[in-house]
């Protein structure tokens, strides 16, 4: 099958630090097909030649063992061309038709890797070329808008120029293979089904904790912040995933809507939720990896008042049958302790105990990154005496150890080749993105009228200690801190 690929932001930080290499794993392992034409385009005037170097020079950039040789790059590099374009400009996508037209691809994608405020603008200028027929595919890159306004708006105009099958939302957590696994662990194994429930469950927590500051993207990210960045989309395509009821098929919308039904069924939040139940905060200087670094009003380009959020605690409630009265905790932050992605599933207590010592329950934890694996955690007695208290310990599984690593594909290179291949499974419906911005936009709403600050916290510290009050107050804790 042969196909080409556009990616709109050639020259941007996503094409070089994650598309580019994504597609290059893809050639590596032997997923492209040999006709395949990748096309950038940006704004400067520049040949294929001259930015296949500049690609080149970037690749040298990326993590060690990705990096190409020079050999393996040059053959990646013949696939790659590259194109002046002005977004405004009707005719330009005139010249970007004849280009595609000249051997008719069996698929074309579109990616919109540029700032969202170009997206109605692109979408709209590719209808008018007659870029919407039946070949075409188009990604959205996060952030898709501000606001449930702005997405709306780009919404309507995606729709209007394209099928909703031809629209593929990204969100590249749901690309990461351990979520691959969530689904694999609740709906391809009989052996916790029963117990993902109420009956069972005390809490869920998911932590998507980043040791990294905002480094160069600080214009960005002060008019984003955590809760945008994050939770609206990652964190809550997570909990989705974790919560759903088991969809009757494999099929995107099968899958879509059981997720769009956990989402409607939060808990939404009233100003009063959004003190008791929501923590915001911002990292001082600190710590990390041993390293002095500056606290976030003073990196580069961040307004010295700024009150952006940083780091964002939550608790969220899912109102049905399968989870009323479960607490589901969320945070993400950046430049805390680690970097560490995950979800944990506390189990309740058992009802009564027969053990000596302090009580203690199962957890299930599923471990989105650094590593990529499954923990489940046991009490048992360690054999030393009689009446002794029970210790946890942990089956461990290790995805990479286990499977081939080879074979494990990185999150970009697996909805890449998704959307070539026209699977939506991974991607993520209007409807649903809509509905996550209704139920973040109280939070945002009551941060605005707010006169409080976020709450500071120290770089290299797991956020404000407000976060942890916040789930003390329910009698649980942080996996770190239990
Ligand atoms: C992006 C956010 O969507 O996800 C970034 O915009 C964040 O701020 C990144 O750093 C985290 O992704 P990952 O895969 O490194 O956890």
């Amino acid at each position: 099958m042969s196909f080409d690929l556009v990616f709109f932001g050639g020259t941007g930080d996503l094409t070089w630090r994650k598309l580019m290499p994504a597609l290059f794993q893809a050639f590596r392992h032997g997923k492209l097909p040999p006709g395949a034409r990748i096309l950038s385009v940006a704004r400067d005037e520049q040949s294929d030649a001259q930015y296949r170097q500049w690609l080149h020079e970037r690749f040298r950039e990326v993590e060690g063992a990705k990096r190409p040789s020079d050999e393996e790059f040059e053959r990646f590099a013949a696939l790659v061309h590259y194109r002046r374009m002005d977004l405004s400009q009707a005719e330009h996508y005139q010249h970007l038709r004849q280009w595609l037209d000249e051997r008719r691809a069996d698929t074309v994608v579109f990616y919109l890797a540029t700032s969202p405020h170009l997206f109605t603008q692109i979408c709209e200028q590719l209808g008018a070329a007659g870029l919407n027929h039946e070949r075409v595919r188009v990604v959205l890159e996060k952030p898709l808008g501000h606001d449930l306004a702005s997405a709306q708006q780009i919404n309507r105009v995606v729709r209007s120029v394209f099928d909703e099958t031809q629209a593929f939302r990204i969100d590249h957590y749901l690309g990461k293979p351990s979520v691959q696994n969530l689904m694999a662990l609740r709906f391809g194994n009989a052996l916790f089904e029963p117990l993902w429930r109420r009956e069972s469950i005390a809490n869920i927590q998911i932590t998507l904790a980043e040791s990294l500051g905002v480094g160069t993207r600080g214009p960005f990210y002060d008019g984003t912040g955590a809760l945008r960045d994050m939770i609206q989309n990652h964190a809550l395509q997570l909990l989705t995933m974790i919560a759903m009821e088991p969809p009757a098929s494999n099929d995107a919308d099968a899958i879509r809507d059981e997720k769009l039904k956990v989402l409607r069924a939060l808990k939404p939040f009233s100003p009063e939720a959004v003190a008791r139940d929501v923590v915001r905060g911002q990292y001082r200087a600190g710590n990390v990896d041993g390293q002095g670094v500056p606290g976030y009003l003073d990196e580069a380009k961040i307004p010295a008042d700024s009150c952006t959020e940083t780091f964002v605690a939550l608790k969220a409630e899912i109102q049905n049958w399968r989870w009323a009265g479960v607490p589901f905790y969320l945070r993400t932050g950046k430049r805390l302790a680690a970097r560490d992605a995950q979800i944990v599933v506390n189990f309740r207590q058992v009802p009564h105990a027969i053990f000596p010592g302090p009580q203690r329950a199962n957890r299930l934890i599923i471990k989105l990154q650094p590593e990529d694996g499954l923990e489940l955690e046991l009490l048992a007695a360690k054999g030393s005496g009689h009446g002794e208290a029970l210790a946890p310990v942990k089956l461990d599984l290790d995805f990479d150890r286990a499977f081939s690593a080879t074979n494990r594909v990185g999150a970009y290179e697996r909805l890449l080749l998704d959307a070539i291949a026209g699977k939506l499974n991974l991607f993520v419906r209007s409807d649903e993105q809509e509905q996550a911005w209704r139920w973040v936009e109280p939070i945002l709403n009551a941060w605005a009228a707010s006169e409080e600050p976020p709450r500071p916290y120290t770089a290299g510290s797991w956020g404000p200690a407000a976060a942890s009050a916040m789930v003390a107050r329910d009698g649980f804790t942080w996996p770190e801190e239990v």
